[in-house]
């Protein structure tokens, strides 16, 4: 595949949900800019002949053979973005999958098995707080009540969200008969790191996925005056969260994991005023289970000592919570093997960590070269990104013979 090739539908995408003058995309599951990005995945799927459909969870697939017969060979990613986002966390898993059904098809593959390409919904959890909410509900790990009560940051619930794109919020839940007819998924997606940069590789091969957790913590005081309460008399959230977040920061480097407070909601948030609430969201990653388990305490330890000192009440809760996933099946050693490719880790959450506790599964990770994600500043070439194409083709072609 040419790199001009590969440009040619990446162009066609990439308009879509560009976001203010920074180049970063907004791209929240179930806004108008999701549906437009859906719809262009609705047309290039029909495009291909490809047949499309939407699952109880949101979650598009398009089909190159007849999904009934089982044993698929299934890839893709997600469409959605983090505020401000690099655009190619998600979909380039998606416009690759594509341009590997062409490519499959110029090579003259006839599949013995169903191919399909797949869009996961909320793989980000920016909108509803659930990070691969899509593949969660789909398999089973996420309770589809809870999902109903979810809320974006508006207020607007998930069943408000999905039924105003015209789908059933009472169907949403676990899908074991599509589950089932899963042989093998494999995830093509950016780096979000710099070791292929390294490398000199533009591809490579995942071999695990960092445990890794998000939690609320709510921090609540005395909302006053600011400039006639006392010093001595305050009981200002703010300096709990402020401290909390120094924490995470000392204790994540002490335990070699990565624990980050992204985002916070201050209530009134009025200068003139103490703080009477304050809530932090902690994201937070550890090599394993047993390392994150401890560092999340510590941090929660280190969390209420400082609410004692400052008056304030602390309360934590999780939001979400995923093992360590190990890439070890045929599936990814048949990536690793046949490949060429380096193999590597990432702290970084993806569908394919929740498939694969339930479908043989692999990850292909393609160079960016400033090793930024999760910002403007994530980038691929487009040769690079061509070359994950016939990767992601050669994989497929061997799975679905
Ligand atoms: C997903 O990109 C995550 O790791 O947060
Ligand atoms: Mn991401
Ligand atoms: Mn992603």
């Amino acid at each position: 595949m040419s790199a001009e090739r590969f440009a040619a539908l990446w162009e066609s995408l990439s308009p879509v949900g560009k976001a203010g003058d920074d180049g970063g995309y907004v791209r929240h599951s179930w806004t108008d800019t999701d549906l437009v990005c859906r719809e262009w995945f609705v047309e290039e799927a029909l495009d291909r002949d490809l047949e499309v459909e939407i699952d109880r969870n949101g979650n598009l697939w398009a089909w190159w053979g007849e999904p009934e017969q089982g044993g698929a060979v299934v890839t893709g990613s997600h469409l959605d973005s983090v505020p401000h986002g690099g655009g190619y966390d998600g979909p380039l898993g998606v416009v690759s999958g594509l341009l590997a059904i062409d490519r499959l098809r110029e090579r003259g593959v006839k599949p013995a098995k169903p191919v399909a390409v797949v869009v996961f919904t909320e793989e980000e959890g920016s909108r509803f707080g659930v990070p691969c909410l899509g593949s969660r509900l789909m398999t089973g790990a996420f309770d589809p009540a809870k999902a109903l009560r979810l809320r974006d940051r508006e207020g607007f619930h998930l069943a408000e969200a999905i039924g105003r794109a015209g789908l059933d919020p009472e169907r949403l839940g676990p899908d074991p008969e599509r589950l089932a007819r899963i042989g093998a998924f494999v995830e093509l997606h950016i780096e979000q790191g710099r070791a292929l940069d390294h490398l000199d590789a533009p591809v490579g091969v995942a071999s695990a996925i960092w445990p890794h957790g998000r939690y609320r913590f709510d921090f609540t005081g005395e909302g006053n005056h600011a400039g006639t309460t006392r010093m001595s008399d305050r009981h200002d959230p703010m300096l709990t969260l402020a401290a909390t977040v120094l924490a995470t920061d000392e204790v994540a480097r002490m335990h070699g994991a990565h624990a980050t407070v992204g985002r916070v909601d201050v209530a009134p948030n009025a200068t003139n005023a103490i703080a009477s609430r304050a809530s932090a969201w902690l994201d937070a990653r550890a090599a394993d289970g047993e390392t994150l388990q401890k560092l999340v305490d510590a941090i929660r330890q280190r969390a209420e000592r400082r609410a004692r000192l400052d008056g304030t009440q602390v309360a934590m809760a999780t939001e979400s919570l995923t093992g360590e996933v190990a890439f070890t099946g045929d599936v990814s050693r048949l990536a690793a093997l046949e490949l060429h490719a380096p193999v590597l880790p990432t702290g970084a959450g993806h569908d394919a960590g929740v498939l694969a506790g339930h479908v043989d599964t692999a990850m292909l990770f393609v160079r960016n070269p400033t090793g930024i994600s999760h910002a403007p500043q994530e980038s691929a070439s487009h040769a690079d990104c061509a070359a994950g194409v016939e990767k992601l083709t050669d994989l497929l072609g061997r799975l679905c013979q």
